[in-house]
């Protein structure tokens, strides 16, 4: 497996389009690195790119050591695993995880040995004398990928290859492209704009907005500490609730105060907003909705009007809105809360996030 560097990697499409604006990534050996972010936001042209499916505009791709930019795609030894697969419909499925391998003129016995072995780790074994119309759409996905995983290249390219599969399927392949990573101990770079996926799958998760590349980090360090208010609402769900507050001093306390409500900030925190000049200002409130819990000094008690409540089983969701804005807490099936009524929950204080109301980023980010 192979390690890859993109230096300022910019593309701008004949039309004008700027889908790609000066990407910098190192992509480690065995790493299983994510490109995630909304629909349009240079995901796959970033990966295209790669490939060489697509022309590099200004800046440079590295291959362990090696400058590919003008490297055809053939000769850069990377497969690619799109969203919509095509497998040959008169060929056995034994006969399609093999094709890129007789192409290749490797002798019988290998080719036999690495297609019962991708065949094993996809647990299609039992399918292999099987033609394609013969398969769910499940398993043609796992033959799809057999076909690709078969083949020993410097890195597999995946795009979105789950997409096409109902949410129990995609689960059970989140699942197994795991296994395979360890398995194969391969370097895989995987597109999705599902950041469960991302966050389940991703040894680094890159988030892209824009064609901007918003944070590079491991997953628990992007829920954690995600360094704008875009990274903080676009992973997790259900997404961070954010109220835009005053920073206050109060009672000799630094506080946040909105809408009747007045919540004391830990030492950390308030030493932080000083010291950066926020006293007096206005500031993003952020809070994920794990970080909502049923007791708390009474003093800090934020009061819910509850709107809709989702019973999820091990937990509810109660949906309701805060001085206008829409807020969502997850809390304890017990928690006592009917539509319509009124509840008190508590914010984890150590939890919080702050942001900049005009740049957005994480005033907290240490
Ligand atoms: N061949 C093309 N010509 C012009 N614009 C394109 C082309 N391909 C993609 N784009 C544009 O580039 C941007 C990024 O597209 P893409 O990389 O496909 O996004 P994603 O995969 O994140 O959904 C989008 O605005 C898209 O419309
Ligand atoms: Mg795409």
């Amino acid at each position: 497996m192979a390690s890859l560097s993109l230096v300022n990697v910019c593309k701008t499409f004949k039309n004008g389009q700027i889908a790609v604006k000066d990407f910098n990534l190192d992509i480690k050996d065995e790493e299983f690195l994510i490109l995630v972010g909304p629909s349009g936001c240079g995901k796959s042209t970033t990966l295209r790119m790669i490939a060489g499916l697509e022309e590099i505009s200004s800046g440079e791709l590295w291959i362990d050591g090696a400058l590919m930019n003008l490297t055809v795609p053939q000769k850069r030894d990377l497969a690619m695993v799109f969203q919509s697969y095509a497998l040959y419909p008169h060929l056995t499925v034994y006969e399609n995880i093999a094709f890129s391998l007789r192409v290749r003129n490797i002798p019988q016995i290998e080719i036999e040995e690495r297609v019962k072995k991708a065949a094993d780790i996809l647990c299609i074994r039992h399918l292999l004398d099987r033609k394609p119309f013969a398969l769910s759409g499940g398993q043609k996905q796992r033959v799809a990928i057999g076909s690709v995983i078969v083949r020993k290249p410097k890195a597999y390219l995946m795009d979105e290859p789950l997409s096409n599969l109902d949410a129990k399927l995609r689960t059970q392949m989140r699942v197994e492209l795991s296994k395979i990573h360890k398995e194969l101990g391969a370097t895989i770079i995987y597109v999705t704009h599902d950041q469960v996926e991302a966050m389940t799958l991703g040894t680094k998760i890159v988030v892209m907005n824009a064609g901007v590349i918003q944070q590079a980090a491991p997953p628990e360090v992007l829920y954690n500490n995600p360094v704008n208010k875009f990274v903080a609402g676009f992973i997790g769900s259900p997404s961070m609730n954010f109220i835009p507050v005053w920073v206050e001093r109060r009672e000799e306390r630094i506080c946040i105060v909105f809408s009747n409500n007045r919540l004391f900030l830990n030492e950390d925190n308030a030493h932080c907003l000083i010291e950066s000049g926020y006293l007096g200002r206005r500031v993003y409130l952020g809070i994920r909705p794990e970080d909502f819990h049923e007791t708390g000094p009474k003093e800090q008690a934020i009061k819910l009007k509850v709107e809709i409540k989702e019973v999820l089983g091990s937990d509810i969701l109660l949906h309701g809105k805060i001085g206008g804005n829409p807020i969502c807490g997850r809390l304890k099936p017990d928690f006592p809360s009917e539509a319509g009524t009124e509840v008190s929950i508590f914010a984890d204080m150590n939890r919080i996030l702050l942001f900049d109301l005009d740049t957005e980023e994480n005033i907290l980010d240490h």
